[in-house]
């Protein structure tokens, strides 16, 4: 089982250490054997030292080495701080700062090269889902479009644009159906994520196909985030 948290734009250095730390010392002292990631703000990665089965990784990078990119993150400042795992395709990314799926795919693509962990993010907006699970999936395969399936460092997170951050989680069922769909051209691991929260999240990982959770607003809390690792387990 993967529980991963994103931090968007929350959280400070201090915080951050703090809350990775707290982390650390509860799955060492209940020998969690969950695959637990934290997706800091850039400003926020450090090297932190921890259990192997936690890892610390990047929401975001320019798919370059270093350059000529101002305001951006290149792989040899994610490198200084042993950064191993990337957000790729989050919907933010895509829908509230614009990144096409052009841009998306060259990120895929880089991270493959320095052969990165890759949690890939999809979903549908509302109005695809009202179409249907047709629709939803038409939509969701497009997102895949110059993205190789096979890469061994693969994790794919579905994430429904309008269940993220708003309270509305998708069924039991509707996530059931779109990971049963990825699942017959997806061998890797499949995550879910929108409005997963400490009441639900066992909930989700029991559904068929489902091996973890990409967790925001419910996971900023270390104690919340301790407890979805701990359901992980069950
Ligand atoms: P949420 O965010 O848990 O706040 O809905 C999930 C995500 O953006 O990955």
């Amino acid at each position: 089982m993967i529980i991963a948290s994103n931090f968007k734009t929350n959280h400070t250095r201090k915080s951050t250490k703090e809350f990775v730390l707290k982390v650390e010392n509860f799955v060492q002292q209940n020998n969690l054997d969950v695959e637990v990631r934290i997706y800091p703000t850039a400003t926020a990665l450090d090297k932190f030292d921890v259990n192997k089965t936690i890892k610390v990784g990047a929401q975001n990078f320019y798919p370059t080495y270093n350059g000529s990119f101002t305001g951006e993150v290149g792989f040899e400042q994610l490198e200084e701080f042993g950064v191993d795992t990337v957000l790729i395709g989050h919907s933010e990314r895509r829908h509230v700062l614009k990144e096409s799926n052009e841009l998306t795919a060259q990120k895929y693509n880089f991270a493959k090269e320095q052969n990165l962990e890759i949690v890939y993010c999809v979903g549908e907006p509302k109005e695809v889902r009202v179409a249907g699970i047709d629709a939803v999936m038409a939509y969701v395969w497009e997102q895949f479009a110059g993205i190789d399936l096979d890469y061994k460092k693969l994790v794919v997170a579905y994430e429904p644009v309008w269940a993220i951050g708003t309270g509305l989680t998708a069924s039991d069922d509707d996530i059931k159906e779109v990971l049963q769909r990825l699942r017959e051209k997806i061998t890797k691991p499949l995550l879910y994520g929108g409005s997963v929260k400490v009441d639900n999240v066992g909930d989700i990982l029991k559904i068929q196909n489902c091996n973890g959770v990409l967790v925001g607003t419910a996971s900023w809390e270390a104690e919340d985030f301790c407890k979805m690792i701990e359901a992980a387990k069950k």
